[in-house]
């Protein structure tokens, strides 16, 4: 494999696991704020987080790539308000797709059909990955502070029944 390409899906290994411990710190933050189905929804995302990181790791493994899982900072673990860690998870989500879209960008120009294939996954994920979390910060947003359980029912009927096992995969 080429050294950038190995080097790039490194720190995408980094950027993934980053996010599984974000998410369960916006996990924890929902368990603290009384809100189970908000933080059982970010420990799913957690999960699937650690799942993508797994799957770059076993790709290096297979193309013959070195692994170097990259230091991780610690993640933020205080949040003004539901709003804000949703947010800030959408925020996350969308980079994320540009740098998989990068990534894609470098297997092409490094004529990596094996990359280009394993990452064609990873971008219709990502899809999906915006489109959730968009659609949990407009319900949250339409709830207000003051009626989160609202989005408590709203999840309980409908996103987390989706998290399930991927469509993509
Ligand atoms: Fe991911
Ligand atoms: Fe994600």
């Amino acid at each position: 494999m080429d050294d950038a390409v190995v080097d790039a899906i490194n720190a995408q290994v980094g950027r993934e696991f980053a996010a599984e411990l974000e998410y369960l710190q916006i996990s924890a933050y929902f368990d603290d704020e009384g809100l189970k189905e908000l933080s059982s929804f970010f420990r799913a995302q957690a999960d699937e987080e650690r799942s993508h990181a797994l799957r770059f790791i076993d790709y290096l493994t297979e193309a013959g790539g070195h692994v170097a899982i990259p230091a991780l900072s610690a993640p933020r673990h205080q949040f003004e308000s539901a709003q804000e860690a949703v947010e800030l998870s959408l925020a996350w989500e969308e980079s994320v797709t540009d740098y998989i879209n990068g990534l894609m960008a470098l297997a092409v120009q490094k004529n990596d059909f094996a990359a280009q294939q394993m990452l064609q996954w990873f971008i219709a994920e990502q899809v999906e990955e915006v489109a959730t979390m968009s659609e949990l910060l407009s319900v949250v947003r339409r709830a207000g502070a003051e009626n989160l359980l609202l989005v408590e029912d709203y999840i309980s009927r409908s996103i987390v029944n989706r998290a399930g096992p991927d469509p993509a995969a």
